[in-house]
């Protein structure tokens, strides 16, 4: 017996995998949805959601944040550390590439009309996927602690300060203070390795949840 087969015996002894596991695995899409690349951009999503979970646990055991060691330990990463630079690229380049499957997958669900009833609901989650993934990239821009990430913050905060009433909250919550420093960095990087992550699993458990009730939407 393969090593695998092992281990799935092992557990179905104690755990009646054999019961539980095909009701939720064994579920076939419908043919139209495998048959058409524009259902796979929820999935795109997902899956570089995972590639950054993953390369993200690597680079915060490299990355400091502090305003003295940040830009420092960065470079570190870059040119240091075994495989560093491809870790951070694949970091980056999957945080583009999720952003882009997240808004080709709202436009494909809006297009068809999946967000009708009844996925009102789910359409209302996936907004808040939308801006927690938008956050996501916003928070992680200003960790490199270079003059880009520096500028952009304080033109983003400075955004984010002119929504009327509740700007100057917003603004001094994010940024900690009266000006961007080193509170303005724990608190990003503690919003992009906490706060968010929480936030994407429970919206995405919720998310799955319901297009696994309701199914994939019919064709047009
Ligand atoms: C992290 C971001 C997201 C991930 C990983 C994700 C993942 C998925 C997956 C895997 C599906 C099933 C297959 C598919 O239709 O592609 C799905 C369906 C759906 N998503 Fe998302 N999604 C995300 C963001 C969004 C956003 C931003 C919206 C809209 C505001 C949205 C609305 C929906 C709706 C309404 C469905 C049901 C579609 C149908 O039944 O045809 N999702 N999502």
């Amino acid at each position: 017996m393969t090593l695998s087969k092992t281990i799935y015996k092992w557990l179905d002894d104690r755990f009646k995998l054999r019961e539980l596991l095909p009701p939720i695995v064994k579920h076939p899409a419908p043919e139209y949805a495998v048959s058409n690349p524009l259902y796979c951009l929820g999935g795109t999503a997902f899956l570089c959601f995972l590639i950054l979970a993953t390369t993200g646990i690597f680079l915060a055991m490299y990355y400091k944040p502090t305003p003295a060691e940040a830009y420092k330990s960065v470079e570190r990463i870059m040119l240091e550390v075994p495989m560093g630079s491809l870790i951070r690229s694949v970091h980056h380049w999957a945080a583009n590439t999720m952003i882009a499957a997240v808004m080709l997958h709202m436009i494909r669900v809006y297009f068809m009309g999946a967000y009708k009833r009844p996925r009102e609901l789910n359409w209302v989650v996936g907004v808040f996927l939308f801006l927690t993934t938008t956050t996501f990239g916003f928070s992680g821009y200003l960790l490199p602690w270079d003059q880009l990430a520096y500028w952009a913050t304080k033109i983003g905060t400075g955004i984010a300060g002119s929504i009327p009433v509740m700007g100057q909250y917003i603004s001094l919550i994010l940024i900690g203070g009266n000006d961007l420093g080193a509170e303005t960095l724990t608190r990003f990087y503690a919003i992009h390795v906490l706060i968010l992550p929480a936030a994407i699993i429970t919206l995405l458990l919720l998310h799955f949840l319901m297009v696994r009730i309701q199914g994939i939407s019919g064709r047009l």
